[in-house]
């Protein structure tokens, strides 16, 4: 097999891989929407469609959420399974995106060519990038590279509901004997990287109610308890003047970076003021005395992700709101217990609740944080074959979101997983104008290819 004659392929045929990648893309597949069902559905379908088409054994296959797609290859070589998910964020506020988030297109940037569209980034452009490397494979060899399983999710937004289930009962047919995943990004959007430590998320919805009905803040305003008063004050205590998390128990099981880690981060140099510089920020907001990337990649949080209740609209109303509502995440790391911080957390907000008030939760996910073993020599292969087509070294990194496949992986199917991304910081998943770089598309194919011959 010629690697080279491989890549060239992959060079000529980029303009038809980035036109399959644009058919994806306007697939609206928003796994946390129910009017999208039907959307994923297609998704799931356009894929095996498509895996099928290059010689896979490939199916849909149902969960009582959106389908799985699992497809096969019998071949030579170690068994290595790749993992990518096809669902998408929302894309609210659609009032922000330069055009249609699901009419994607090709740009011309001062920064390079850039595809636009939701879920470019994360995470249809990412799976496409191992799809379009057997493509050019099989085109180049006659057969699709080694021996392969490729598993698409379509939940991975919206907490991967069905996962557990779907693993467990398939673990014979899912088990290779290592894990891709591609799903993370670049270092600092210029550096190869294979991540190795991902944060867990504990997620947390609630309502603190107060008065039976809303009412004139005139008439009771002072007499009556206002239930925003009461999640402001409880907010702001989650928090400590050094950035620390409050919550009780919330430090168990964060443990100091292992000083051989320390070190290896040092080297990688991290420019703190750009990163924060780029997104308009200057001052770290965590604890004191960590660096940023401490604080992203080794550290826990607490977040609001939303606040609301009273009168948001028009004008002004001078209400007092019986009730107020917020979703609070928090990330995980090392061995911190989700669901012990869970019961922690809803006791902290109890114990500051005043007469009169009440509190309803409702949990979102909740997962722990994981951590990866590189001794399998596939990692110095892949991190070999990286390097070699990014010029630069492959660094082993962390990242700071979470992907909750990572650590089932080896819970449930007793199989190391190996992160490897080409996303890039300004890729602006999760909001509008989501893009990736044509860069990353086409040499994240031709990664691919490096690293399957290198694994071979
Ligand atoms: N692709 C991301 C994970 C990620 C985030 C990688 C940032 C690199 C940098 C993934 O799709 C994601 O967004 N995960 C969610 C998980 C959640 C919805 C369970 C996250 O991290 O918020
Ligand atoms: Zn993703």
């Amino acid at each position: 097999m010629s690697l080279d004659a491989v890549l060239k392929r992959i060079d000529e045929t980029l303009p038809e891989a980035t036109d399959r990648l644009l058919e994806l893309l306007r697939i609206p597949s928003i796994s946390t929407d129910p009017a999208y069902k039907g959307e994923c559905d297609r998704a799931a379908d356009w894929l095996v469609a498509e895996l099928s088409a290059l010689g896979f054994d490939a199916a849909k296959r149902p969960t009582p959420g959106h389908p799985m797609v699992v497809a096969r290859s019998k071949g030579e070589g170690r068994h290595v399974l790749f993992y990518g998910h096809y669902d998408v964020q929302p894309v609210d506020p659609l009032s922000l995106w330069d055009r249609d988030p699901f009419d994607p297109e090709v740009q011309d940037t001062p920064r390079g060519k850039v595809i636009r569209g939701r879920g470019s980034s994360d995470d249809k452009g990412q799976l496409m990038t191992f799809v379009e490397a057997c493509r050019a494979w099989k085109a180049e060899t006659g057969k699709l590279p080694g021996n392969l399983t490729i598993f698409f999710e379509g939940e991975e937004e919206s907490g991967s509901p069905s996962l557990i289930p779907f693993m467990r009962e398939n673990a014979d047919e899912l088990k290779a004997e290592i894990a891709l995943i591609c799903d993370t990004g670049l270092f600092e959007s210029t550096q190869p990287a294979i991540v190795t430590m991902l944060r867990g998320l504990l997620g947390e919805e609630l309502t603190i109610r107060g008065a039976s009905r809303d009412l004139h803040s005139g008439m009771y305003g002072g007499a009556a308890m206002n239930p925003i008063r009461v999640l402001s004050k409880i907010i702001a205590g989650l928090h400590d003047e050094n950035g620390r998390i409050t919550v009780p128990g919330f430090y168990d099981g964060v443990s100091e970076l292992p000083d051989a880690v320390r070190a290896q981060w040092q080297n990688l140099a991290f420019d703190h003021a750009k990163f924060l510089g780029d997104v308009g920020l200057s001052e770290p907001a965590g604890e004191k005395d960590r660096t940023p990337l401490e604080m992203i990649w080794s550290r826990p949080t607490c977040d609001v992700n939303g606040i609301w209740g009273g009168y948001t609209g028009d004008g002004f109303k001078t209400v007092l709101p019986s009730e107020a509502h917020a979703k609070i995440s928090f990330r995980l790391v090392g061995q911190q217990d989700p669901l012990a911080i869970r019961e922690n957390f809803r006791a902290y907000v109890r114990s500051m609740l005043p007469a009169d008030c009440t509190v309803e939760f409702h949990g979102h996910g909740a997962g722990p944080a994981s951590q990866m073993e590189i001794g399998d020599p596939a990692f110095e292969q892949a991190r070999g074959a990286l390097t070699t087509e990014w010029g630069r070294a492959a660094s082993y990194v962390g990242c700071g979101g979470s992907i909750p496949i990572a650590g089932y992986f080896k819970s449930i199917l007793g199989m190391d997983a190996m992160l490897i991304g080409f996303g890039k910081d300004d890729d602006q998943i999760h909001s509008p104008n989501e893009k990736y770089d044509v860069e990353s598309f086409h040499k994240g194919i031709r990664s691919w290819a490096r690293i399957l011959a290198a694994l071979d």
